[in-house]
């Protein structure tokens, strides 16, 4: 049986790691899958586990910005800036890979992805293993992230040494970080998260681009790996309502058919209840617009395992608080219009 670990358990948590074991930690996003950022076995366990494709590299965890120095070649003025301001925080830099630094990692990129997450038990852990630790998030590959430890263990189950239980039952982002790449004066973002294109401007004068998984696709190298694989789905068909459906067109896709799971805001879900009380339809909520990232994956997986044979979704307009929700929404699923 996978363990799990509370505060106390640190030391035997980190006394694995260093034997060469995978446990999973919480951060202020996900759940990310641990081992030991040297150990070629270890990691390549984490990508047999995950199911994840080779070369998708992983990114790197640390508990401080002078560990960066630990893998990463060079670190210029502006990334400098970006770890003073954001870290610890949701934010992932992708820096240039020192020269020894075990390939499998990198999938044999030249660069490597480093964060420190926003976790005092994951910055502890990380302190007494006294090495970065990789950090995909805890999910098998094409799955949502997970946001709660449940999630791991559902994912994983004694596949791994254990996973790091946190005081709050539910991750406080629920979406994984923001990725950037980093030019002398430009900002590229490769996955957009809760640190967002006017947050990196301000800190750092910087023009801030923001690629999307499409243009990404299109260049001659992807610059990251990772927008080539679907992502982020439950099993069953994830449908996304448009934020100006009126109660009607609502009503309209989600009575087409029996079996149907609705992820929506508390406010939509009342109104919906209130119209089809005669329908049995499974709700599961998003709690108002300023929880929705945090929501999306706990109320996708909960779907995934109930009866639901088809999964409706919410979305909004895109706006600083909905725009990592919407990304990670659109490649799980497709517009309700497509539904016939
Ligand atoms: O919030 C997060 O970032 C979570 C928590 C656990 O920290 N971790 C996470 O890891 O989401 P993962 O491996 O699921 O996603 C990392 C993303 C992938 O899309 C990968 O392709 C990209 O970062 N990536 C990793 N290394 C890269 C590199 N050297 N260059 C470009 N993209 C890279
Ligand atoms: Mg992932």
């Amino acid at each position: 049986m996978s363990k799990l670990f509370y505060r106390s358990d640190i030391p035997e948590a980190a006394q694995l790691l260093r034997a060469g074991e995978l446990v999973a930690f919480p951060t202020e996003t996900v759940f990310g899958l641990g081992a030991l950022a040297n150990d070629d076995q270890a990691i390549q366990r984490v990508f047999q586990v995950k199911g994840r494709p080779g070369d998708n590299p992983l990114i790197v965890h640390v508990d401080s910005i002078q560990r960066v120095e630990q893998l990463a070649s060079e670190i210029s003025p502006i990334a400098k800036q970006l770890m003073q301001t954001f870290w610890p925080g949701p934010l992932t830099i992708i820096f240039p890979v020192k020269p020894g630094i075990v390939s499998n990692l990198v999938s044999g990129l030249p660069t490597v992805g480093i964060r420190m997450p926003d976790q005092p038990l994951t910055l502890e852990l990380i302190r007494q293993v006294d090495f970065p630790l990789v950090g995909p998030s805890a999910n098998l590959s094409g799955k949502p992230s997970p946001t709660q430890y449940t999630h791991v263990l559902d994912d994983f189950g004694d596949q791994i040494a254990g996973v790091i239980v946190p005081r709050t039952p539910l991750t406080s982002i629920g979406v994984e970080s923001t990725v950037v790449a980093l030019d002398t004066e430009i900002i590229y973002i490769l996955r957009p998260g809760a640190i967002t294109a006017e947050m990196l401007h301000q800190s750092t004068g910087a023009k801030v681009i923001e690629k999307t998984a499409k243009e990404q696709l299109s260049e001659e190298r992807i610059a990251s790996p990772g927008v080539k694989y679907k992502h982020y789905s439950p099993k069953q068909p994830v449908y996304i309502i448009p934020p100006d459906a009126t109660l009607e067109q609502w009503e309209e896709w989600i009575s087409s058919t029996s079996h149907v799971g609705v992820l929506a805001t508390q406010k939509t879900i009342e109104a919906l209840k209130l119209r089809m009380a005669k329908l049995s339809i499974i709700y599961e909520t998003l709690g108002t617009m300023d929880t929705v990232s945090q929501y999306l994956y706990r109320g996708l997986r909960a779907l995934d395992q109930s009866d639901a044979k088809i999964i409706f979704v919410e979305s909004f307009e895109d706006d600083e608080r909905t725009h990592a929700y919407l990304n990670r929404l659109n490649r799980a699923g497709q517009p309700a219009e497509t539904l016939k």
